[in-house]
C-alpha cells in the first residue's frame, strides 16, 4: 500500500480505469423525422442533439455494462477475478432482479465481486461512486468497478415526440481504488421526492404491476413534465457545482473542466451562466448519444480524458440531476 490514511483514518479514494461502451447502431435526427411529426432543427435548437446510439440484435443493458466495465478493468491493470465490488446504476435493468450488476459480473468473470444496484436515475453514477468511495476509503473492499448503463430505447415511447427524441443507449464504468495523490475530494447527495411524479415510468412496478391495461394505457413508458423538469434541473444542477467548489475552499476560476449530466444543451447553458463559468471548460457529448441517464455522466467523463480535456493535477467537478428528483456532484483531483 502506498496511499496513507488521513486524519479519519480513511484512504484516499481515485479513478485507476475508465471504459465506456455505445452500442454501433446510430438514430440520427433524420431517422426520427421518419418515425414522430418532428424534426431536425427542431431537436437541435431545443435540445443540442443531432444523434444517439441504441441497442440492436438483441443486446440488453448488461451487455453494454459488462464491454464498458472490461475496458475499464483493463485499464486499471487489473483482472476481473481481482475486481472486489460492482455497483451498477441503472433504470433500465435486464429483469426487475436479479441485479444487473450480477448478470455483469457474470459475464465479466469476476467471481470474487460482491454485487448490488444503485436506482438514483440519471444522478446514479454519481450515487454509486459515492457509496463505492465510503468502502474503499474504509479499507472494507480494496477496488470498486463502478457501472452507469442504459438502454432507454427499451422504455421510450417511440410514438411520443415529447420524449423520444431526447434519450439514447450507452454504458460507462470506472474502476476505484485508493491513490497516492490527488482523487476524490468530496462528493454531494441531494434528493426530493416531493417532485417524484414529474419524471417517471408509472406502470410495471407494485403500484400498477403489468396487465393489458397497463400495457394498453403505455404505463410502462417513461412519463416526464419537460419544462418542470428543465427548471428543477437548472436550479439543482447550479447549486450542487456551487457548494461542492465553495465547501472546499475553492472558486469556480480554478476548476479546469466541468464534466455534468448530459440532457439538454440549454439546461447546461443555463446553468454555466448562473455560475458566470465559460462554456469552453464545459465538457459535451450530447450532441452524439443524447441522454444517456445514468451512463451520461461517465461516460463523459471516460472521453473528457481519452481526449486530454482531463490532465493529472486539474480540479474536475462531476454533476447531476435525475428522476426522484435527484442530484448530485463529485469534486476530484485528477
Ligand atoms: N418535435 C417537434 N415539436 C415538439 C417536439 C419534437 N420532438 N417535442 C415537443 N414539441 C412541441 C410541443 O408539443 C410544443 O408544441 P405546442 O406549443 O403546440 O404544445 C412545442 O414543441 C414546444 O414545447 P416546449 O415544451 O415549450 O419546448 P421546450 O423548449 O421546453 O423543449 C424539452 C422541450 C426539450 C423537452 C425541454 O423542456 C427539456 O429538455 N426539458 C428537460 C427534460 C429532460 O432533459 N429530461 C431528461 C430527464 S431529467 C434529466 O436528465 C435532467
Amino acid at each position: 500500500m502506498f496511499e496513507s490514511k488521513d486524519k479519519k483514518g480513511l484512504l484516499p479514494v481515485g479513478f485507476i480505469g475508465l471504459g465506456k461502451y455505445l452500442p454501433e447502431k446510430v438514430l440520427t435526427n433524420h431517422d426520427l423525422e421518419r418515425m414522430v411529426d418532428t424534426s431536425d432543427e427542431w431537436i437541435a435548437t431545443r435540445t443540442g442533439i443531432k444523434e444517439r446510439r441504441v441497442v440492436s440484435n438483441g443486446m440488453v443493458t448488461s451487455d453494454l455494462g459488462a464491454r464498458a466495465s472490461e475496458a475499464a478493468i483493463a485499464r486499471a491493470g487489473l483482472r476481473p477475478e481481482e475486481v472486489d465490488l460492482i455497483v451498477v446504476a441503472t433504470i433500465t435493468p435486464d429483469m426487475p432482479f436479479p441485479a444487473t450488476s450480477c448478470l455483469i459480473q457474470e459475464k465479466l468473470g469476476a467471481k470474487r465481486a460482491a454485487c448490488f444496484d444503485v436506482s438514483a436515475a440519471c444522478s446514479g453514477f454519481i450515487h454509486a461512486l459515492t457509496i463505492a468511495k465510503q468502502f474503499i476509503a474504509a479499507g472494507t473492499y480494496k477496488n470498486a468497478l463502478v457501472v452507469g448503463a442504459e438502454t432507454l430505447s427499451t422504455i421510450v415511447d417511440w410514438k411520443d415526440r415529447n420524449t423520444c427524441v431526447l434519450f439514447g443507449d450507452g454504458a460507462g464504468a470506472a474502476v476505484m481504488a485508493p491513490v497516492s495523490e490527488g482523487g476524490i475530494l468530496s462528493t454531494y447527495l441531494g434528493s426530493d421526492g416531493g417532485y417524484g411524479e414529474l419524471l417517471m415510468i408509472p406502470g410495471g412496478g407494485a403500484r400498477f404491476p403489468a396487465s393489458e391495461k397497463t400495457i394498453r394505457e403505455g404505463l410502462h413508458y417513461m412519463r416526464m413534465n419537460g419544462g418542470e423538469v428543465f427548471k428543477l434541473a437548472v436550479r439543482a444542477m447550479t447549486e450542487s457545482v456551487e457548494r461542492i467548489v465553495r465547501e472546499n475552499g475553492f472558486t469556480m476560476d480554478q476548476i479546469t473542466c466541468l464534466i455534468p449530466h448530459q440532457a439538454n444543451v440549454r439546461i447546461i447553458e443555463a446553468m454555466a451562466e448562473r455560475l458566470g463559468y465559460p462554456l469552453s471548460k464545459i465538457y459535451l457529448n450530447l450532441n452524439r448519444y443524447g441522454n444517456m441517464s445514468s451512463a451520461s455522466t461517465v461516460t463523459a467523463l471516460c472521453e473528457a480524458v481519452e481526449e486530454g480535456r482531463v490532465k493529472r493535477g486539474d480540479l474536475v467537478v462531476l454533476v447531476a440531476v435525475g428522476g426522484g428528483l435527484v442530484w448530485g456532484s463529485c469534486l476530484v483531483r485528477w
